[in-house]
């Protein structure tokens, strides 16, 4: 008997819904306590398909891209699949008018088979393999963004018809995130420097070749980007760049990507929101931290962009370019809820209180690449009682395998009972591994109170037949 039975009055203390800046919007409490994503229940779910699970809200995915398309209406806006490449999710975003970027043989194969039409695929990377460019190629991706001088030999040698590329530049902004994130910056493995020799060498051999034709210049200036400023700077160094080729070439290029790395809210703790400094290359010293800062806000975005094609343009008299966005994670990340049962409760005495759960580093390698930090909330009962400081460990053979620390957990939470992390619907299944050959998580689609399996689970039997040898 739960508490809600015993004391029925205790329904209306329970707020109806749970915070929209990481949890899907169509998330509320049941009249049981329970969690209800989609409309459906999240015990239910946790029941019908395992734990670990990869819950992915439909209409959040879909609204995402509407709202991105309503902020953008000239823009194109590209997904990003590395964020969440599976078939239905590249359906959902095209069918809500969406391009699609992918960065492998592999995402290119799934975008296909979702029936994404080639001309509006993007092929990145920054080590693309021969055989990739061939297979974009002779099925006809739309563009190539291009990112060594070895790729323009390649590809040149590839096409058999003209083929269309960007040339991926980092314009030297630093937006002082994790370093595995700051892709804007000259000294990193994408793309070639602003300015340098190396990309005008790569403008100009790609011009000197007829079957490739370059429509413009891409870059990417990092991940949980929340100050749309930085774009505005990126804006105007790129299309000062577009104006020095076409004073040098004569060439007038009518494509400018600015890449994705919308920031999403991961975390509603507000001593974690940190604000971005930007002042160009060498911001300084972070501001204070402070809370609801986290997000980026893409109207805002869109009036920033706005302005510094305006002046960029102006000040070049360059004719204004198509803007593409590539935004991943801000279309993914909050459709998505990861669900996990509790294994076992551990207090050790002077220290610290561990909950270990079904899942861990191998469906959620987040927390130990960038030290990514989340909320963990009950699921199957609306917890009215004490609360408990706790740290949610994953099963996994690492002492570093832990999904939250210092989170807030009913005091007298038992194992089998279900946790759900929100906004886990970005890089979670894409960076998914087999390590201690555990399986990964199916995804299952929740929309209009039903669930249906969009990516099985990968069972033992899967992972044995990788084994071929003796
Ligand atoms: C070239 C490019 N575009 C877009 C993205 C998407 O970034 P996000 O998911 O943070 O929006 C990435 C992420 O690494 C990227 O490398």
């Amino acid at each position: 008997m739960t508490l809600l039975e015993i004391f029925p009055s205790l329904r209306s203390e329970m707020p109806s819904r749970l915070d929209s800046a990481v949890w899907p919007r169509d998330t509320r409490y049941d009249g049981e306590g329970r969690i209800m994503v989609g409309g459906v229940a999240l015990a239910d779910i946790a029941d019908e398909y395992g734990t670990a699970t990869y819950v992915l809200d439909e209409q959040e995915v879909r609204s995402r891209c509407r709202a991105y398309r309503r902020a953008f209406p000239e823009a194109e806006i590209i997904y990003a699949g590395k964020a969440l490449m599976i078939r239905a999710v590249a359906e959902w975003v095209t069918q809500e008018g969406l391009s699609v970027d992918v960065c492998s043989a592999g995402e290119l194969a799934i975008a296909l088979s979702a029936g994404v039409d080639p001309e509006r695929i993007i092929l990145h990377g920054n080590g693309k393999s021969s055989d990739e460019l061939r297979t974009a190629v002779r099925c006809g991706v739309g563009r190539i963004v291009v990112d060594s001088l070895t790729e323009i030999t390649l590809l040149s040698a590839l096409a058999t018809t003209r083929q269309r590329v960007l040339v991926r530049l980092s314009p030297g902004i630093d937006v002082h995130g994790h370093p595995a994130v700051r892709t804007g910056v000259t000294d990193q493995k994408f793309g070639f420097p602003l300015g340098s020799e190396l990309a005008d060498e790569a403008v100009e051999r790609i011009l000197r070749r007829s079957n490739l034709e370059l429509v413009g210049f891409h870059c990417h200036l990092g991940s949980q980007i929340y100050n749309p400023d930085f774009y505005g700077e990126a804006i105007r160094r790129m299309i000062g760049e577009m104006a020095r080729v076409r004073q040098i070439h004569g060439r007038i290029l009518t494509e400018l990507d600015l890449g994705g790395g919308h920031a999403v809210a991961t975390s509603t703790r507000p001593d974690e929101v940190r604000r971005q400094p930007c002042a160009g290359p060498s911001a300084g010293e972070a501001a204070a931290y402070r809370g609801g800062d986290a997000e980026m806000n893409v109207q805002e975005l869109a009036e920033v962009l706005d302005d510094a094609l305006d002046a960029g343009c102006a000040r070049h008299h360059f004719p204004r370019p198509r803007v593409a966005l590539e935004p991943g994670r801000a279309i993914v990340a909050r459709a998505g809820v990861t669900l996990y049962r509790v294994l076992s409760v551990k207090h050790i005495e002077g220290g610290h209180t561990y909950v270990t759960v079904d899942g861990g580093m191998s469906d959620n390698p987040r927390v130990a690449l960038y030290g990514a930090r989340y909320d963990v909330v009950l699921a199957n009962r609306h917890p009215c009682g004490p609360q408990m400081t706790a740290t949610v460990a994953g099963r996994h053979c690492e002492a570093g395998d832990v999904l939250a620390v210092d989170v807030q957990l009913p005091a007298d939470l038992r194992p089998g009972e279900i946790l759900a992390v929100p906004c886990t619907g970005a890089y979670h299944h894409s960076l998914a591994n087999t390590y201690n050959s555990i399986g990964r998580p199916p995804v299952v689609a929740v929309r209009d109170g039903r669930a249906r399996t969009l990516v099985r689970r990968e069972t033992v039997e899967d992972l044995m037949s990788r084994e071929v040898g003796v």
